[in-house]
Formats: C-alpha cells, structure tokens, sequence
C-alpha cells in the first residue's frame, strides 16, 4: 500500500517526471520484447524436412506464455502454408489466454491448434503414434518430474529429421 501510494504521489506530484518514467518502462519493455522475439526465430530453422503436401506438426509442451510459442509460429509460417500445433500446458488460465491470442491474432489463421490442457507427464502417459517435425519445451524442464524421461519421450514423437528445441 505504501509503495502504491508513492507511485501516485509520484503522478499527482511531479507528472513529468512520472510521464518521462513511464515513458523509458514502456521502452524496456518493447526491447525485452523484440529480443525474446529474435531469440526465438534464430532457434527455429528457416524451413523443417515435412513430408510433400504434409502439413507441418509441431508439439508444444509447457507453452503458457503463449509469447514464445506465437514467434517460433510466425517464423514456420514464413515457410510452410500451414501448420497443426498442439499445446500441451497444464494451468488453466494460461492455455485460456493462449487460446484468446490464437482467436484473435489473425496471423496465427493458418495454424490449427490442438489444445491440450494437461503435464507433460499426463499426456506422455496416453499412447500416440503422431510424430512431429519441431517439438519444444522452452524454460519447461526444470518443472517436470523427471527431465530425461521427458526428453526420451519427446525424442519418441520426433519424425526422422525433425528438429528438437
Ligand atoms: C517459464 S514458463 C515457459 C513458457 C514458454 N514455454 C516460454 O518459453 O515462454 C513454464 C511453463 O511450463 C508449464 N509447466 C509447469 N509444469 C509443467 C509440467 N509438469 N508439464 C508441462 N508444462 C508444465 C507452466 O504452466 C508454464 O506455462
């Protein structure tokens, strides 16, 4: 309460000095932005091996920021027409505002999403034959039980030549 009423003292007090604040917090925030951006397009290859005609499948475990998952997105895009995309996220609100994003941002039209609102162990746990061309689990492993299990499963369900991040 006493920090928020700093803040305000701040704005009612000295509005310059609180617009110019404002103003350098908006700009650092763009930058981590646009960093975390290139970051994740400079990890994704420009174009991944996918059968001729096969829509491109990528598996998303842990994707709750929905950021990370809608750069790398974007990136395949530029390459391949479309792409089948399934999440695999436990919380509840964040694969709801993943799924608000996906609605709402019309560049993200040619991706079909499947949404999976499960761990990583639950869904290892069902059986599926599907393989797919990028599996990624960015800032995820250090959450799951068991990392090396999670990283033979993900192997699993990587085609010959995918790519894993
Ligand atoms: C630090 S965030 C990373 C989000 C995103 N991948 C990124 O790079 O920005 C970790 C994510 O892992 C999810 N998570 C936590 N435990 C998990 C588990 N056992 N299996 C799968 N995802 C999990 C969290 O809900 C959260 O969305």
């Amino acid at each position: 309460m006493a920090g928020r009423t700093k803040v305000g003292m701040l704005n009612n007090d000295s509005p310059v000095h609180y617009a110019a604040c404002f103003k350098v917090f908006l700009t650092a925030l763009e930058t981590t932005k646009e960093k975390s951006r290139q970051f994740f397009e400079s990890k994704v290859p420009d174009s991944l091996l996918c059968e001729p005609g096969a829509e491109l499948r990528v598996l998303g475990i842990g994707s709750g920021s929905r950021e990370a998952d809608s750069f790398m997105l974007k990136k395949l895009l530029q390459r391949h027409s479309s792409v089948y995309n399934r999440v695999v996220e436990p919380s509840e609100e964040l694969i709801e505002e993943y799924k608000a994003l996906a609605r709402e941002d019309a560049s993200l039209g040619a991706v079909n999403f499947d949404w999976r609102q499960q761990t990583a162990e639950e869904y290892f746990q069902t059986k599926d034959d599907t393989k797919f061309h990028l599996i990624h689990a960015s800032h995820v492993l250090y959450y799951v039980e068991d990392p090396d299990a999670t990283l033979r499963n993900m192997w699993e369900q990587l085609e010959d030549g995918g790519y894993m991040l």
